[in-house]
């Protein structure tokens, strides 16, 4: 198996990630918030890349089965029902709903690789879970971290550097890492003894606390909170199959 890595969606094309097996990391804060609407009930999210979509096709079950969740700027966008805080989506709120999802990053890597044979959406709190999911079989995977306008962000690489490292298991001599994978297992291995400081003092995690959002950074660091493997099938994020199974809580060590 290669493992290869891509800092932002805006590094590659939805041709050049056509029928490969992909995993999208967006730990602060789509992935995050998608793996937790999975986990209480949601029945499936629908990403896209615009407002203007998301509204259009909400179409007139919209308030009913339909809820709209996102942000621009980190903030609930007008006159949507949900922003990107996974604290939002308890179950009362989302539990059988279909939710349209539009964030700046997160739904825009997902929907440049919606031509994926495979697409797994992976954060901090389900690592465990995808790394297996990504392990059944021994294709090669590319992991497309979510990033920031186009740039790297720290704790998307670093949780990448951790799945690469899990997967890779560091033993194994089968597994070829790219350049990029590499640099990002190498980060983790530096960065990554302690996920809330390290998010805590990322750019994006600088932001999220200065408008507010603060408490998300500690959901969106625990490792191994959930099991769930968020898979894109057809337009929709759903739970794959078998992905609800007991915690392990196995956490790699930095
Ligand atoms: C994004 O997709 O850009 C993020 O999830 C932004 C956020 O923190 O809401």
């Amino acid at each position: 198996m290669r493992i290869d890595l891509l800092m932002s969606p805006h590094q590659t094309d939805d041709l050049t990630l056509r029928d490969k097996k992909i995993v999208v990391v967006d730990v602060l804060r789509a992935s995050t918030t998608i793996a937790t609407a999975l986990q209480n009930g949601a029945r499936e999210i629908i990403p896209v890349a615009s407002i203007e979509r998301a509204v259009k096709i909400s179409g007139s079950l919209f308030g009913d089965a339909i809820l709209r969740g996102g942000e621009r700027n980190g903030k609930m966008i007008d006159g949507f029902n949900l922003g990107n805080s996974p604290a939002e989506y308890a179950e009362e709120k989302i539990k059988g709903k279909v939710i349209i999802f539009c964030t700046t990053n997160g739904s825009l890597a997902i929907e440049r690789a919606r031509y994926a044979r495979t697409l797994y959406v992976c954060g901090f709190v389900n690592i465990t879970a995808v790394a297996e999911a990504v392990e059944k079989d021994d294709s090669d995977v590319t992991i497309l971290c979510a990033g920031k306008s186009g740039l790297l962000s720290l704790e998307d690489t670093i949780c990448a550097g951790m799945l690469v490292r899990m997967v890779s298991d560091e033993k194994t001599s089968s597994v070829d890492l790219s350049d990029s994978a590499l640099a990002a297992a190498t980060l983790h291995k530096s960065l990554g003894r302690n996920i809330h400081k390290m998010v805590k003092g990322t750019e994006h995690g600088k932001y999220l606390q200065s408008i507010g959002f603060g408490d998300d950074l500690s959901l969106c660091s625990q490792v191994d909170a959930f099991s769930v493997v968020p898979q894109l099938i057809g337009n929709a994020v759903k739970l794959k199959a078998d992905s609800l199974r007991p915690e392990t809580g196995v956490q790699i060590s930095a």
